[in-house]
């Protein structure tokens, strides 16, 4: 009985094996982003800095008016650090949050 157990475990791992060594690489290619941060000032900070977890969509998507612009994105932009781990520098966060201001 032990051994058809091992004989059946054997067949399984070499067959495993055979599967894993014949896999080709699957190779596709992204359609491009459709989404794009705004021009403004320090564009390319935010390009470094808010472009890697998700689509710059988040920004235009977010509410506008009065109500939402210096206070609102230096709440956002300390959530991201904060809350979602976000690597920012200490120096980059205000050029980010500056530009968020003026550009959204
Ligand atoms: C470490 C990953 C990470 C980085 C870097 C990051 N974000 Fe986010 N962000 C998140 C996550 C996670 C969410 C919530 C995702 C969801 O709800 O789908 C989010 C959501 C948002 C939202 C939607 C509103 C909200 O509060 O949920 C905005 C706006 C936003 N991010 C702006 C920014 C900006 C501006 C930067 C650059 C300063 C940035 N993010 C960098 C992870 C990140």
């Amino acid at each position: 009985m032990k051994r058809i157990t091992l004989l059946g475990l054997a067949a399984i791992t070499g067959s495993l094996v055979f599967w894993t060594a014949n896999a080709k690489p699957v190779t596709y290619s992204l359609p491009d982003e459709t989404a794009a941060f705004k021009p403004g000032p320090n564009l390319d900070v935010v390009q470094a800095n808010c472009g890697g977890c998700h689509s710059a969509d988040y920004l235009s998507t977010q509410p506008q008016g009065e109500k939402f612009k210096k206070d609102f994105w230096q709440a956002e932009v300390t959530k991201m650090i904060a809350v979602y781990g976000a690597p920012i520098a200490d120096a980059d966060a205000p050029k980010i949050v500056d530009y968020l201001t003026v550009t959204y």
